[in-house]
């Protein structure tokens, strides 16, 4: 089995979602109606409060959902997917500063940020320790960290059914569907103020508090 080195599946990473970007809206609607559930979203963003740094924003399917008081800014590794969040902020009248720029190596300040948001993107990213602790050092001190990802599922079939569909993709392109986030956060000394698993354990959304 092919195992590509770590600047080859970024490079594979950017490529496939470049290719994808204009599709991805219609894509993520069908999992989220099918899978995930539509409500997440509008649960992670409505937390957030302040300066707001949204980690791998993609497309920007969150942004009608954050409150009107937040100040955005959003990241993404693939320009492709951030010229579509560039539409879709305008057309809702949205200010938010784009960047593109990968995860493990965020171009802002220590303590830049109130919230930190990533949706549906710690199963992309290709070192979420790293990333979690870029996060972790670009948030104030009292500042929230908002998960929301699709992570193993507590019920041992399904769990082995993800195990194999990610046994390619996690080796070629980097995607994994049996990771835990939280966990690491956790690690990292934040303070779990919320948590749920849902949809057989598969969502998981959680909002920690940097001490
Ligand atoms: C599944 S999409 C999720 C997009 C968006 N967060 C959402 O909720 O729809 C994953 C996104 O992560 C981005 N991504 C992957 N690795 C990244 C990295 N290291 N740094 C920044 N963005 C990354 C991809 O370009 C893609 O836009």
């Amino acid at each position: 089995m092919l195992r590509r080195s770590r600047p080859s599946i970024a490079e594979a990473k950017r490529r496939s979602y470049a290719r994808e970007a204009r599709k991805y809206d219609q894509d993520m609607d069908f999992w989220e109606r099918k899978l995930f559930g539509p409500e997440h979203r509008r649960w992670g963003c409505s937390r957030a409060v302040g300066d707001t740094l949204e980690v791998a924003i993609g497309t920007g399917l969150n942004l009608p959902h954050y409150p009107i008081d937040v100040r955005l800014t959003g990241i993404d590794l693939t320009p492709e997917m951030l010229d579509v969040a560039e539409t879709r902020a305008r057309s809702l009248g949205r200010d938010i500063d784009l960047r593109e720029a990968d995860a493990h190596d965020l171009p802002f300040a220590r303590a830049s940020f109130d919230t930190v948001i990533c949706t549906y993107a710690m199963c992309s990213v290709l070192d979420e320790v790293k990333v979690i602790g870029e996060m972790d050092r670009v948030l104030r001190p009292g500042g929230g960290l908002i998960l929301v990802d699709h992570v193993r599922s507590t019920v041992k079939p399904l769990f082995w059914l993800q195990r194999i569909y990610e046994f390619i993709p996690s080796r070629t392109k980097g995607e994994y569907m049996t990771r835990r986030p939280a966990l690491h956060v956790v690690a990292a000394g934040f303070e779990i103020e919320e948590s749920d698993r849902l949809g057989a354990g598969v969502i998981e959304r959680l909002l920690a508090r940097k001490p």
